[in-house]
Parts: structure tokens; sequence; C-alpha cells
């Protein structure tokens, strides 16, 4: 059945269509009308778009790798410079075909293209359907940290089609899988219990269980977005605490100089469990709770192991985090099971002591 979610913020209202089959819907309605279309799309799913798009007049097409080197000033030049060259006009439309690299960048070429073109965003991975393509966040990554160039910049329309998952590694799914626990960790204990009966299915592609999934992280991450578009909140309806497990993770990641071994929802899998032991030790959650986490990780596959991560490098690259402020460090911690808070001002040997 078809879902449609109208997000409404300050800057624009973007429509999300989560349906099987919808990107062929979609792109079959969108091509006819006589705008240029500049498609950027990731080779892993271009073949399963090739026959809609084949003998269509002004469709550009730009085939990109997906991976974390795509988010880069050298391919954001070599894309924008394509599209200035096929003449884009304000009247174009950009289409992102891919994952969150592909979308993350898009994003940011859309936005300061001609001071910003009408932009599609068609997720293909688990990770960009529940997080990435909501939210208008963008970015490209310097040899100064991840993401740290980039604009706020809401797509006119998201495409969620699960379909297209279908081909996706499991490595990949489980990498959303892990961003979908998170809503339910810092927002929604309920949705947390439904996870733990259902985690099978959505790893299964079922229809009824991912789809659900999918619209459930949208509707969580919604009511984020809409509160606080910019992340300026510091109180629990802060979109920062969508950062849960983030810190660390991105650390990790940092660390592991964004190979592709470890995965963005590896390494904030890492991140989430060593966030709810510092909650436990907190006394916020109970050990049991604690227990309870780490074996549903466990179940899904997710790293949840902490102890090789916990050294000088793991101190050194969460002291660079971007959510910092006056050299202490912020937090997002768990209140209780379904309930984030922010944590501010900690010195990196509180955080020791707690970790340790
Ligand atoms: N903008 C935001 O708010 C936001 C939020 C979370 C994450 N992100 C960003 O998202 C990025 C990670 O996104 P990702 O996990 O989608 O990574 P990705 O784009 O690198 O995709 C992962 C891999 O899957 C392949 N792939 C894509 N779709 C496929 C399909 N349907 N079948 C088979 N293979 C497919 C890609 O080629 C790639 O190898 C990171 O850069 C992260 O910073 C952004
Ligand atoms: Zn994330």
């Amino acid at each position: 059945m078809k879902k449609q979610i109208l997000i409404k913020t300050k800057s624009k209202k973007c429509k999300i269509v989560i349906e099987n089959g919808s990107i062929n819907t979609y792109l079959k309605s969108e091509l006819r009308t006589d705008s240029k279309k500049f498609i950027i799309i990731d080779s892993k799913v271009s073949k399963k778009i090739d026959k809609i798009i084949k003998n269509k007049k002004n469709v550009f097409l730009v085939t990109v790798k997906g991976s974390e080197k795509l988010k880069s000033i050298s391919s954001y030049w070599k894309i924008i410079s394509k599209l200035l060259q096929k003449k884009i006009d304000r009247s174009s439309t950009l289409i992102s075909i891919g994952g969150g690299t592909v979308g993350d960048l898009c994003g940011f070429i859309s936005n300061t293209i001609l001071r910003g073109v009408k932009f599609s965003l068609i997720p293909t991975t688990l990770l960009s359907q529940v997080d990435s393509s909501i939210g208008g966040k963008n970015g490209i990554n310097s040899k100064y940290g991840k993401n740290l160039i980039g604009t706020f910049y809401q797509p006119d329309i998201v495409i969620i089609d699960p379909t297209i998952l279908r081909s996706l590694p499991l490595k990949q799914l489980r990498t959303g899988y892990a961003e979908i626990v998170k809503y339910a960790l810092i927002n929604d204990k309920n949705f947390f219990i439904w996870l733990k009966k259902n985690l099978k299915d959505i790893l299964l592609l079922k229809k009824n269980q991912l789809n659900y999934a999918i619209l459930k992280s949208i509707k969580i991450k919604e009511k984020y977005v809409i509160n606080d578009e910019k992340e300026k909140l510091v109180n629990s309806s802060s979109r920062a605490m969508l950062n849960f497990g983030h810190t660390f993770g991105h650390a990790l990641e940092l660390i592991n100089k964004y190979h592709s071994n470890l995965t963005h929802g590896e390494a904030i899998s890492i991140g989430m469990i060593l966030a709810a032991k510092i909650s436990y030790r907190m006394k916020n959650i109970r050990r049991s709770e604690l227990d309870d986490i780490i074996y549903h990780f466990k179940q899904a596959g997710l790293p949840y192991s902490t102890k090789s991560v916990i050294n000088n490098k793991l101190y050194k690259a969460i002291s660079a985090d971007k959510k910092n402020t006056n050299n202490k460090i912020n937090l997002i911690l768990l209140k209780k099971v379904g309930e984030a808070y922010y944590k501010r001002g900690l010195n990196i040997t509180e955080l020791k002591n707690l970790i340790n």
C-alpha cells in the first residue's frame, strides 16, 4: 500500500512516497515533462532503470560509484562541470538515485548550482531510505573530517521503493538496520519491542515488516526535523538526538579512514553500545535493559563489543567532534529505553572514568 508523508519545514514542503515499484512509476511520469532532467545514479542500480530512461529526450545521465570517496570536492566539481556544460537551467530537475553518499553529494550540488534547482531524491540503500534522504542535510568530506562542507536543502520529493533493496548485500542491510534501532532506542520503546519480534523478517525483506519499519523510522525522524530543522535546540527535542551513538561512531570511522570494512552503521552500533553502557553507569537504564540492547545487536549481526576500540586514538578523535563546545564533550545518552537526552559538558577524564 502506498504511504505518503508530507514533511513541512520552514524552508519547504517535502513529499515522501513509500511504495513498492514507486521508482518506475515516478520516473515514467517525471520524464514525460519537457524540462531537462539530470540523473546522477549509482552504478550498482543503473541497470534497473536503463529501460525507463532509454531514448528519452532532455535526460542526461551521470553514473557514479557510491562510496565515501564520492563525497569529495573533486567529484563535486566534476559533476557540476558536466551539468553546466549541458546547460542546466532553473527549471531543470536533478534526480539522485543511489545510497547516502550519492544523495549527500547530489543534495549539495542541487542547492549550490544556480543557487538551487529542483531536487528529487531516490534512496537505494536501507540506510538512505530511513535516514539520509530525510531531513535535507547534505554534504561532502574534507581531509579535516566528514560532512564538514554542506548545507540544509530539502528535496522536493523522496521516492522510497523498498524493492530496490533486493540487490543490497546483507552487510549494507544491517548497516541501515542500525539506524532503525537507533530511532527505537531514542524515541519509542514499543517500536524497540516490535523490532525484537520482527528483526528476522525485516532482514529477509518481508514486505509488511520492512515497509512498516521504514515508515516508522521516517515518522520518528520527521518529528526531530520539524522541531529543529537546523539543529539549533539543545534539549531532548533537538535534532542532535539523532546523533545517538554517532560521537563514538564518527570517531571510529575517522580512525578507520572511512574504509568500507567498517560501515557507518557498524561504527554507530559500537557507538550506541558505548553510549548505552554510559547510560547504565549513570544509572539511567538497568543492567537488564543494557543486556537486552546488546543481545539485540548480536541477533542483528551488528558489532556489539566495545573492548577493542577503547584507546587513546578514540579519545583523541572524540575530542574533535562537531558537537563539542569549549573543549567539553557533549553526548547523547539514554534516559531510558525510548528516550534520549543531551549530556553536556563532560571533560575527557570524566568520559574515560565512565567508559573504563
Ligand atoms: N544527510 C544525512 O542526513 C545523512 C544521514 C545519515 C548518513 N548520511 C551519509 O550517508 C552515507 C552512507 O550512505 P549509505 O550507507 O547508503 O552508503 P553508500 O551510498 O556508500 O552505499 C553503500 C553501498 O551500497 C551500494 N548500493 C547502493 N544501492 C544499492 C542497491 N540497491 N543494491 C546494491 N548495492 C547498492 C553502493 O554502490 C555502495 O557500494 C554516509 O556518507 C553518511 O555520512 C547522511
Ligand atoms: Zn547515522
